[in-house]
């Protein structure tokens, strides 16, 4: 996985609870010196399961739950790292809705050049005029994240959003 995700973590978990935090995950995460220069570059590759694992020291070492780093990490990243880092894509969108809806095209556009990259994609179908039912689809199995970043753009946009995990393929999104 790309090391924009590692690099969000860490600039959230450092800001929030502070570097010695930061090294503890690390640490438990077993995390060789070789990665740890590399997790702060966007583009570079971290291997999925060393992503993973320093998500799940994450909430180990902070005595948190996984959907709670999630719920953080998700928020951290719409409201503070991507509009420094991308904010010519934010910038596109002028809703919760329209931003949700434009994941897939974005996710297969931003990584078209980069090599190596897997980007998940999502499927939109509408139930009514409120809920919309997304299809999650990545072999790296991150639906508590996904959900985590719908509600960091629910906040992005300052609008109402409810999001609720269905199983570990689909997500259910009511807005305002
Ligand atoms: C400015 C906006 C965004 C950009 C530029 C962006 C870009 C990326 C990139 C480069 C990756 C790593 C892909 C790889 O390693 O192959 C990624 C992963 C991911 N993105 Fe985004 N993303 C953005 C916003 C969002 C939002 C708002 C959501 C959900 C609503 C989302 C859902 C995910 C998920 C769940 C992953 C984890 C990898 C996986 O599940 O396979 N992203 N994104």
């Amino acid at each position: 996985m790309k090391g924009t995700i590692t690099r969000c973590a860490k600039e959230l978990v450092e800001s929030t609870f502070g570097a010695d935090q930061w090294l503890a995950i690390l640490e438990d995460a077993k995390v060789d010196e070789e990665t740890r220069h590399r997790l702060a570059y966007p583009t570079t590759d971290i291997d999925d399961s060393m992503a993973k694992d320093i998500l799940a020291s994450t909430a180990k070492v902070l005595g948190l739950t996984a959907e709670q780093v999630a719920d953080a990490f998700g928020e951290h990243w719409c409201c503070v790292y991507a509009p420094k880092i991308y904010s010519s894509i934010i910038t596109r969108f002028d809703s919760a809705r329209e931003m949700i809806l434009g994941m897939d095209k974005i996710h297969v556009q931003m990584t078209a050049t980069i090599k190596n990259a897997r980007p998940p994609r999502f499927d939109y179908q509408w139930q009514d005029d409120r809920t919309l039912i997304v299809t999650y689809k990545s072999f790296r199995g991150m639906i508590d994240i996904y959900r985590g970043l719908v509600l960091g753009v629910g906040k992005l946009f300052n609008e109402p959003l409810s999001a609720r995990k269905l199983d570990n393929t689909q997500v259910e999104i009511v807005f305002g």
